[in-house]
């Protein structure tokens, strides 16, 4: 009697494991519910969780170019990436790779040697924001968004904190160089404040003159502008592409993942 429930919760963990294989294999192992609603459900997800990180990974790699809204069958694929560990675990390892680089440079005595942070899905995680607003499948909306700025309430990533410290120690420069509007500038510096970010040497934010300007060039501008001020860029870190490319570029330039949102 005593063992009966322990043989039931090895018949679950077996069925269990069935189930698990023929959702990996199910071209090759067929199981005879084929057809039924459940295994065409099952197949329909499996199918989305491929075509998803595909769709994630050209994403990332800008070869889907630029989108307003995640694909509406890839919702539940990204809010699984973002909550789960593996959004951590890839920030972490981009982290990893910019400290090995930035051991590497050398570093001159005239305090110029400089790295560029991004905010937003950078320094800074706005994902409490994103599970209210659907992981991206919602169009953006800016009152919404400013509303979350002013909260002050974006925790750090992790590893970013690490490295933006571990950089700090090493002697560079930081510099934040943000989206976000000058008019957001208190809101902006208190919440990385709060975040556990300290002493970087500027925050630079949109003016009003650069209202319009696509983020490749503003971004690009103010690093330029950096570079004139005798500032060596080493290394630029950023979740978007228009945070890392364009004029005045990084020597190295490290992408951050982000499947929520896209910024050109
Ligand atoms: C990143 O580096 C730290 C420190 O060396 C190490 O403990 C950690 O496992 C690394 N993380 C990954 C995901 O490689
Ligand atoms: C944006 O959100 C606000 C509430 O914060 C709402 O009143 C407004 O209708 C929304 N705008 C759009 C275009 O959905």
């Amino acid at each position: 009697m005593a063992s009966q429930p322990l043989i039931s919760v090895f018949l679950l963990l077996l069925v269990g494991s069935v189930v698990n294989s023929s959702a990996a294999f199910h071209p090759i192992i067929r199981l005879p519910t084929e057809g039924t609603p459940a295994t065409d459900s099952r197949s329909q997800s499996d199918d989305d969780g491929i075509f998803c990180a595909s769709w994630h990974l050209a994403s990332e790699t800008n070869n889907a170019g630029g989108w307003n809204q995640i694909p509406s069958r890839c919702l539940s694929y990204v809010r699984y990436y973002m909550t789960g560990k593996r959004y951590e675990s890839d920030c972490e390892v981009v982290a990893n790779f910019s400290t090995a680089f930035a051991s590497t440079v050398e570093m001159a005595p005239d305090g110029k040697d400089a790295w560029v942070f991004d905010v937003d899905e950078t320094l800074l995680t706005n994902l409490p924001y994103y599970m209210d607003h659907g992981f991206g499948s919602e169009i953006f909306n800016e009152s919404c968004w400013d509303e979350w700025v002013a909260s002050a309430k974006a925790p750090a990533i992790p590893s970013s904190l690490k490295l933006y410290n571990m950089l700090k120690q090493m002697g560079f420069k930081i510099f934040v160089l943000t989206g976000r509007s000058e008019h957001q500038r208190q809101d902006t510096s208190k919440n990385l404040e709060l975040a556990g970010y300290t002493g970087w040497e500027g925050l630079i934010l949109r003016g009003a003159s650069d209202g319009g300007i696509p983020a490749t060039i503003y971004k690009s501008e103010r690093r330029s502008v950096l570079l004139n001020g005798g500032y060596r860029i080493h290394g630029s870190s950023g979740d978007q592409w228009s945070d890392l490319l364009g004029f005045a570029v990084a020597k190295r330039s490290f992408k951050l993942p982000n499947p929520m949102y896209y910024i050109g």
